[in-house]
């Protein structure tokens, strides 16, 4: 067998070749952005896109789904069945995005608020008690006074559940013991958390759920879930 230090230098020539062409790469003739040519009648070298042209993934072709409303007026129903996943997800996400100002029971006195934000009012009020589903949809996506949009950070599907979860805080906090299953202790019993006080940064974990047999203490570990 022939030794293949031989072919060491073969074997680099193509590379050394290719490096030789990056050159040509870095002048390639093009135009800044927005920046002005003479080639086109409106001087511009920005061209508009053809008309009648949709982008990949932005043909909102279910009005509804997308602004919450039924021609001019917000409609009051979810455009997609709701089930304990979704109202999971809008948990989450309300938490994330709303919370911070809303506070998690949506009473508006979230920590930017304390910090001297604008309080936003209280979910927990008739008017909004009663506002259309569709109107709490498009706060998200438009804005309104002094909140931001969040149509830029939530996809629609999202906002959607949080929707569904804002209603479903809307009835927790004004429900009675009627509400409440036979059996469930009104108000119920505090979570139980294991493992060390979790800081401001991580969220405190559940101990695990007791089994039924054990009293009725541990047995309502679950209830830090209750809201959903
Ligand atoms: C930076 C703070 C802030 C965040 C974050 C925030 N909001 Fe708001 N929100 C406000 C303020 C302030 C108002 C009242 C605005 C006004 O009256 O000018 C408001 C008002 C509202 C209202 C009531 C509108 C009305 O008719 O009175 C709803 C509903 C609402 N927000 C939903 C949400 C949801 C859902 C989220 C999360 C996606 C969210 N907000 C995130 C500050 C915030």
């Amino acid at each position: 067998m022939r030794s293949p230090r031989k072919f060491l230098p073969l074997l680099l020539l193509p590379v050394l070749a290719l490096a030789g062409c990056r050159q040509d790469m870095h002048d390639q003739p093009r135009f800044k952005p927005l920046a002005k040519s003479d080639f086109y009648g409106d001087l511009r070298s920005a061209r508009q896109p053809v008309d009648g042209t949709v982008a990949r993934g932005q043909l909102h072709e279910d009005t509804y789904f997308y602004t919450g409303k039924v021609g001019n007026l917000f409609g009051d129903y979810m455009p997609f069945p709701v089930n304990q996943d979704v109202l999971t997800r809008g948990q989450q996400r309300f938490n994330i995005y709303c919370a911070p100002c809303h506070s998690r029971v949506g009473d508006g006195n979230g920590m930017i608020v304390q910090r001297g934000f604008r309080a936003p009012p209280s979910y927990h009020t008739d008017r909004l008690r009663k506002a259309p589903l569709g109107y709490l949809f498009n706060v998200m996506t438009d804005g309104f006074g002094a909140m931001p949009d969040y149509a830029a950070q939530i996809p629609a599907h999202d906002r959607w559940a949080i929707v569904a979860y804002i209603r479903a805080l809307q009835l927790s906090q004004a429900a009675t013991s009627a509400d409440a299953p036979s059996g469930q202790k009104v108000p119920s019993e505090p979570p139980v958390f294991q493992g060390d006080p979790p800081s401001g940064a991580t969220a405190p974990e559940l101990a695990p759920q007791a089994s039924a047999e054990q009293s009725s203490g541990a047995s309502s570990t679950n209830q830090g879930e209750e809201h959903k």
